[in-house]
């Protein structure tokens, strides 16, 4: 069952995951610094709609298998760590690790969609700064640290899950 790519016997849909957590910061920083430094709102628009398509595609086709195909996410722990593991007071930590990453990776892809959508709307096409300037810099902040700490806490979870020792 064990059929990462990544050596950490995690599903392959998990280890596509963390590569799009570890992708997805610095695109985002670049997106920002276009925005902030060079004024080009048009390569922002596109990245960030890009970005926000590809993650809910991503992370919709990990949610299916996980649920669907593995039976939840103990499951993959078991097959990793042996049946035991969950009994440990390490699985205790990457649990509650994991309902810290679930407060920031539900919250993102609400975030994500109010912002762009409102964005869409409310920027002209090409998009210029304007009247909707001072809340989507808000919501684009927000939006930025939300999915950077869904990044870290993801990634905290598969660390502590698959890789450190315990
Ligand atoms: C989740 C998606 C998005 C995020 C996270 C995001 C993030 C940001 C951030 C952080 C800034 C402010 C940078 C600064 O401090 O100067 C910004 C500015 C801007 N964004 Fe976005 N953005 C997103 C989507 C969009 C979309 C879809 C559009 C166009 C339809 C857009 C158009 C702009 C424009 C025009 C500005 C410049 C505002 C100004 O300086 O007056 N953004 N964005």
């Amino acid at each position: 069952m064990g059929n990462g790519f990544l050596g950490n016997d995690a599903s392959f849909m998990l280890d596509v995951v963390v590569c799009a957590l570890v992708a997805v910061v610095p695109a985002l920083l670049f997106s920002i610094y276009l925005v902030k430094f060079k004024r080009n709102y048009l390569l922002h628009r596109n990245l960030q709609v890009t970005l926000g398509v590809v993650l809910l595609l991503t992370v919709a086709a990990f949610e299916v298998d996980l649920q669907v195909v593995h039976g939840g996410w103990e499951n993959i722990v078991k097959n990793a760590r042996g049946e035991d593991w969950v009994n440990t007071p390490a699985f205790a930590q990457v649990r509650n690790v994991l309902w810290i990453h679930l407060v920031f990776a539900i919250s993102t892809p609400l975030m994500w969609a109010f912002t762009i959508i409102l964005a869409l709307k409310r920027f002209p096409s090409p998009p210029t700064p304007g009247e909707h300037s001072g809340l989507h810099k808000k919501l684009g902040w927000i939006s930025a640290i939300d999915i950077t700490l869904t990044s870290v806490t993801g990634l905290l979870f598969y660390y502590l899950a698959f890789i450190a020792a315990g």
